[in-house]
């Protein structure tokens, strides 16, 4: 068996060596996982990517969605550059006709994952709008009709991982301590928490910047819970007193609140959820560079959606609960993630090289994406009213159609998210829906250099195979800072 590199530490074989749709699932077989691939593709009009999603009166157009990432580069008061309107312009030309969130958008300054992180305010509104207009021009510039293409922004708060002021100086706004995350982060037993005082502005600003998304265009607003963040840290704020703490009922007030303000405040305006549906317990470098869990001695009670008991065993009870929260709320667009990028960045984004401070894979990634896919079809199967957009598809390369268009047309999931593909090879969608061969050389091959660059100051992009990156003044920066090796990590 043909495996990564000789001097490679694990035996995880290349997507890319697998030449047949039939080596694709011998292989994946042969992992023991039950990941399911399309044999033909479909390339008529009875293509199940083809097929319009209706939600309510809104008409989408295919089943392709773009998923939210961040490049790091917009301005200091929180506005884009030319490098975050190429992306979004990008997102609109690749053919996706849902666009979940563009990017992760601050709603405050403390809120910010990083110094050049969009931020929502007053003086910013207009230039994030801004973005949405590009993208939906260069849409219709290249496909027609904009008629069917749903576009919301996605709104964050950053929580433990904000770091507002420094691209090297986190200023973690946190709800509860977290012995494995406060050692990992350098946080003291004695910082603060916020206050429930805190949380009830922060709720406010939520509201008035899902406000200014509403007056600048926006379909819809993500109010994301996934990935560490606050939003994500509430449901697990298991230790936390007080109301926004303890029970299911008061770990998603926060997210009730910021719901009853949107419809009060701008009625029209949807609200939709990108959730980590479940989480494992941290993990670290090991032998052989290899990612590990950490250790914990008893019961682990801050993971949402996995066992206390085994924290390397995913428990979707309380996600379901989540879920029909969600229903009763109105709430129907929901985007399936899992863990997050600062400590298990493995069940996130499956990648075969991890980022610089990051670790070597601890599974095949392809057991990361049937894991993903695995749970997003267990909750359509559980909410099929719900518009649910699965993720994790990018690590499938060559088998990214066959594998997608099976889950789509067997009705386990509605969209097919593209994170770091479409940074690779911004027009897949276009392509696969018009009937294309797809441009393996274009194919992400999960370098995490997109990672990387942020993770050492620099900005996001696929720098080894998009031409405008690779030529780009921080492509040799990236160079050096990959050979130091070490930086915080980011999302
Ligand atoms: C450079 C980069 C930036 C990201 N930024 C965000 C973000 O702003 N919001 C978010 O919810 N997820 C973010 N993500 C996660 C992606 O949306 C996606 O979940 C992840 O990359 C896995 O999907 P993929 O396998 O298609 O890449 C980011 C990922 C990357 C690689
Ligand atoms: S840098 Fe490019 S090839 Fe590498 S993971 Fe990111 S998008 Fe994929």
């Amino acid at each position: 068996m043909e495996v990564v590199s000789s001097s490679a530490p694990h035996p995880y074989r290349r997507i890319a060596t697998l030449k047949t749709a039939h080596d694709f699932a011998n292989y994946a077989a042969q992992l023991g996982l039950d990941l399911n691939l399309d044999f033909q593709l479909n390339l008529g009009v009875s293509s199940p990517f083809r097929q319009p999603y209706h939600l309510g009166d809104i008409s989408i157009g295919n089943r392709f969605c773009i998923l939210p990432m961040e490049g790091w580069d917009g301005t200091d008061d929180g506005r884009a550059s030319d490098l975050t309107t190429r992306r979004w312009r990008q997102f609109g030309e690749s053919g996706a006709k849902l666009i979940w969130g563009g990017e992760a958008v601050a709603v405050r300054h403390d809120a910010r994952a990083n110094p050049n992180q969009l931020l929502s305010s007053d003086q910013t509104a207009d230039s994030i709008g801004q973005l949405r207009h590009v993208l939906i021009s260069a849409h219709r510039e290249r496909y027609g009709s904009t008629a069917d293409l749903l576009v919301g922004l996605q709104l964050t708060h950053s929580g433990r991982f904000s770091k507002p002021n420094r691209k090297d100086r986190l200023e973690p706004r946190i709800l509860y301590h977290h012995p494995l995350l406060d050692r990992r982060f350098g946080i003291e037993p004695d910082y603060p928490c916020l206050t429930d005082g805190e949380i009830e502005q922060i709720i406010e600003d939520f509201v008035a910047a899902a406000v200014r998304a509403n007056n600048t265009g926006f379909a819809f607003v993500d109010i994301k819970h996934c990935h560490g963040y606050l939003g994500h840290e509430f449901l697990s704020a298991f230790t936390r007193p007080g109301k926004y703490g303890g029970s299911l009922e008061n770990r998603t007030r926060f997210l009730r609140e910021i719901v009853a303000g949107i419809r009060r405040d701008a009625p029209g305006l949807l609200v939709g959820v990108r959730l980590s549906a479940f989480d494992l317990i941290p993990f670290r470098m090991g032998d052989n560079r290899r990612g590990e869990p950490e250790s914990f001695r008893g019961e682990y009670p801050y993971a949402f959606g996995a066992d206390r008991s085994d924290p390397l065993r995913i428990n979707l009870t309380e996600t379901y609960q989540f879920l029909d929260l969600l229903s009763q709320l109105g709430i129907k667009l929901v985007c399936i993630s899992g863990g997050s990028p600062y400590y298990n960045p493995h069940i996130q984004r499956p990648a075969l090289f991890p980022p610089s401070d990051g670790y070597e894979p601890p599974e095949d990634p392809l057991v990361g994406v049937a894991r993903l896919i695995a749970v997003t079809s267990d909750i359509k199967a559980r909410f099929p009213g719900m518009a649910i957009v699965g993720t994790g598809y990018s690590y499938l390369q060559e088998w990214l159609p066959n594998v997608a268009q099976y889950y789509v047309r067997t009705g386990q999931v509605d969209f097919v998210g593209l994170g770091r593909m479409v940074l690779a090879y911004h027009d897949l969608p276009g392509d696969v829906l018009s009937g294309r061969r797809i441009q393996t050389k274009r194919l992400c091959r999960t370098f995490s250099d997109c990672t990387t660059g942020p993770r050492n100051g620099l900005v996001s992009g696929c720098f080894p195979l998009d031409p405008f990156y690779r030529k780009h003044p921080q492509a040799e920066l990236l160079k050096i800072a990959k050979q130091k090796l070490k930086a915080p990590p980011v999302e």
